[in-house]
């Protein structure tokens, strides 16, 4: 019997060819090689990848989708990522040696039949990304990412964060064997997501300002110092979240939905999986294209006032503000990108208030999942799309959930203890949420006292109960 170490080293770690390039998505002026920043030498936008190997003389995409099936069988290290299962639509790292991974990817499509029954949309899907190792969608793109950061040979790998891509982060960067410089703004991301910073050895800074800040604050470190940058604005990043849409489509056997709905911040993620989208449709993998729509904040929302105030030509940054942290973003990064996959996919974009997301979270919630706040936009924004009538019922739809829920325990307990909107300008309005939470009780240890609990919580909710 091989020992694990040599299986996981086994047949299945073979790599394509490094092929790969970079293309500015402003000038598209193509490089074989991109500076600190990542941004264009001619004009200054960002890069994305592409690989001449990804064309449909060279990849078949029959072959390809059952070669991708198998390796789930497969228990060499690559084939058990479910980032580098697919690593034909990957750039390729030098050797199999390089790459960084913690078994990243292969997260669950459920169905979520009450949402359903509520919604009237019968298919609707939710992705779970927040089920990935460190508990967000930030995983699947820092394993290709960390995986050239080492390749490049750097001691020091560092992020501007709301939180998860700090978490993702800093794990991968010790899985690495490298450093991590980690720059959040004080007193506006959960402790869970610091805590997971902190315990993978992060140098961790809390600076005085908002998440924008400490972005600009990186784009100007990595320029003077040799820390390589780990924000979504790194295209190594957005090629490792793709991998999210190729996975959701083999889980459909490659029906596409109508609909994908996923939250926006920064807005990598709605630019990964839209890049994924297209080069599928151009490599004959499906047939025709699903319409990815965003979703933000009402508080954090550049992009909606972006495309309703400028056509998507220019960014209209807002001074961002939400209870969902990891969404609180007021000047995207990744907005160019955004624009053009929302363009091609036909998609919305849309927001929701806070109330909207608080109720959201608490549906997926009892859906026996749950999630962040973030990702209960794609819910709450589902419903909005239906009154628009730009979704209607009989379509597919999956919400992409980004964040896992343990990622922000304190919205959580506020909301159930009905405190989340007290002394805010959504007091009143929160007062209809009343039948959504779940408030822990404090009894005496007694017997009758937790038989009366019960029975009250009988006649308060007789319908869940016999469910
Ligand atoms: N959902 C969650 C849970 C997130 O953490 C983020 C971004 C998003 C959605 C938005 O994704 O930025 O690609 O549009 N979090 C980043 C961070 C900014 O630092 O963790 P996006």
């Amino acid at each position: 019997m091989p020992s694990a170490a040599a299986s996981e080293r086994g047949s299945g770690s073979t790599l394509p060819q490094v092929t790969y390039c970079f293309r500015c998505i402003g000038c598209g002026s193509v490089t074989h090689s991109a500076a600190q920043d990542f941004r264009c030498a001619q004009c200054g936008n960002l890069l994305e990848i592409t690989d001449p190997a990804w064309n449909s003389s060279s990849l078949d995409a029959a072959a390809l989708k059952s070669v991708w099936r198998d390796r789930r069988a497969s228990n060499a290290m690559l084939d058990r990522s479910g980032v580098w299962r697919f690593r034909e639509l990957l750039p390729a790292p030098a050797s199999p040696q390089q790459v960084v991974t913690l078994r990243e990817g292969n997260t669950p499509l459920y169905e979520l039949p009450q949402a359903s029954h509520s919604t009237g949309v019968v298919r609707l899907y939710a992705k779970h990304q927040g089920m990935n190792p460190t508990g967000s969608f930030k995983d699947t793109g820092m394993t290709v990412a960390a995986t050239f950061a080492r390749q490049a040979g750097y001691h020091w790998v560092a992020c501007a964060s709301t939180g998860n891509t700090s978490a993702s982060m800093a794990a991968y960067a010790a899985r690495g064997g490298m450093r991590s410089l980690v720059l959040v703004p004080d007193g506006k991301i959960s402790w869970s997501k610091l805590s997971q910073a902190l315990d993978h050895g992060a140098l961790t800074c809390q600076l005085r300002t908002d998440f924008d800040g400490c972005l600009r604050l990186l784009q100007q470190l990595v320029l003077r110092a040799p820390v390589y940058q780990l924000n979504s604005i790194n295209p190594f990043r957005l090629e490792g979240q793709k991998t999210l849409a190729l996975e959701l489509l083999e889980q459909l056997d490659w029906q596409p939905p109508d609909h994908i709905i996923v939250p926006g911040g920064n807005l990598g993620n709605s630019s990964a999986i839209g890049k994924a989208l297209l080069e599928m449709r151009d490599l004959g993998f499906i047939p025709r294209l699903p319409k990815l729509s965003v979703i933000q904040a009402e508080g954090a929302n550049a992009l909606v006032r972006t495309m309703r105030e400028a056509g998507g030509k220019r960014l209209v940054s807002v001074q961002a503000e939400t209870r969902a942290t990891a969404i609180r973003i007021g000047n995207p990064a990744s907005w160019e990108k955004a624009v053009k996959v929302l363009e091609a996919t036909g998609g919305a974009c849309e927001q929701v208030s806070e109330p909207e997301i608080a109720q959201a979270k608490a549906e997926i919630g009892v859906e026996g999942i749950g999630c962040e706040p973030a990702s209960a936009v794609t819910l709450a924004g589902l419903k909005k799309l239906l009154r628009q009538g730009f979704v209607i019922r009989e379509e597919t739809v999956v919400l992409i959930l980004t964040g896992n829920l343990l990622k922000d325990p304190d919205f959580t307990m506020d909301f159930h203890r009905g405190s989340l909107f007290q002394g805010t300008a959504h007091e009143s309005e929160s007062t209809q949420l009343k039948r959504f939470r779940h408030p822990p009780v404090v009894l005496d240890a007694t017997l009758d006292a937790v038989i009366q609990a019960l029975e009250q919580a009988e006649k308060s909710d007789p319908a869940h109960s016999n469910a």
